[in-house]
């Protein structure tokens, strides 16, 4: 893990003094990665850009995350709140925000990302702000938004400590922060490992995983967090041949039959809830 760069608030609106060299290295290492890997792309059947292929991506993302609806009220939880998702990827999370009412700004590293976030909404009919922008130095005011959406993008950044200092100072107080990291203990980093079948993303620079404890304290700047372990095996279309067939014909159906007490805290993916009261 790239470690211990600290950099802490000092100026008087709570951002930070500019990042030290390595970090910021390692930001455009990110950037550059990024801008050539467009996540789950290679699921898609339709031609980049098209309508087809942001259906394609929602399907396959909303089949694999089927717990994100029951979490997070796309559709009726968030209309006229002002929401802005950082690392917001092609905009598949934010176009449902938008489509049950929010109103939504996307930022992410990725210009390819950006581009196509913004090819997605006008596809959709959909209006949404977007721009090419550091999550750990975000160019809007304190206390600008009604809720910031951070899904599988702290584990990616080169210091998420700072990613989350700045998700509460452009939180409005009373606003809330919905992220998601990788669980280090769980089902899927196991597997991966037993199995030697790469995780996604494992050629990233930055690819962390992290316990409900670390993730407690990235988070540590919010006034309370509840973490919630999510994301249990379902069918793969990624892998294929034997170590394809194993885990779709014998680990997903087992999985299923283990009491939930047990297999609760072993989720992929932790959802955390941030909230900011002053
Ligand atoms: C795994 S993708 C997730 C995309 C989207 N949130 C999703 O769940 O589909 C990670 C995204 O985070 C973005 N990212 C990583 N570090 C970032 C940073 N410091 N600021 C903004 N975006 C960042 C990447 O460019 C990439 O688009």
């Amino acid at each position: 893990m790239e470690t211990a760069i600290a950099t802490e608030p000092t100026s008087m609106n709570g951002k930070t003094a500019n990042p030290p060299l390595r970090l910021e290295e390692k930001l455009e290492e990110v950037r550059v990665y990024w801008n050539e890997h467009i996540h789950d792309l290679e699921l898609a059947k339709h031609p980049v850009g098209t309508l087809g292929f942001f259906d394609d991506l929602d399907e396959y993302r909303f089949d694999k995350l089927n717990y994100l609806p029951k979490l997070v009220d796309f559709k009726n939880g968030y209309k006229g709140k002002k929401i802005l998702e950082i690392g917001c990827g092609v905009g598949i999370d934010l176009a449902r925000f938008a489509a049950g009412g929010a109103k939504v700004t996307g930022v992410d590293l990725s210009d390819t990302a950006i581009d196509l976030a913004r090819k997605n909404f006008s596809e959709r009919g959909l209006e949404g702000n977007f721009l090419p922008m550091n999550g750990e130095d975000l160019d809007f005011p304190a206390d600008s938004f009604d809720v910031v959406y951070v899904h599988g993008v702290l584990q990616y950044t080169a210091d998420p400590h700072q990613m989350a200092r700045e998700m509460k100072r452009v939180l409005k107080p009373g606003g809330e922060a919905i992220s998601m990291v990788y669980n280090r203990i769980s089902w899927l980093n196991a597997l991966s490992k037993v199995m030697k079948v790469d995780l996604e993303h494992e050629d990233a620079p930055v690819l962390e995983k992290y316990t409900a404890a670390e993730l407690r304290d990235i988070l540590s700047p919010f006034d309370e967090t509840q973490i919630i372990p999510e994301r249990f095996p379902v069918k793969s279309r990624l892998h294929k041949g034997w170590k394809g067939a194993i885990f779709n014909g014998l680990f997903v159906p087992a999985f299923t039959v283990l009491p939930a007490s047990i297999v609760k805290p072993l989720g992929w993916h932790l959802m955390a809830f941030s909230t900011k009261t002053l």
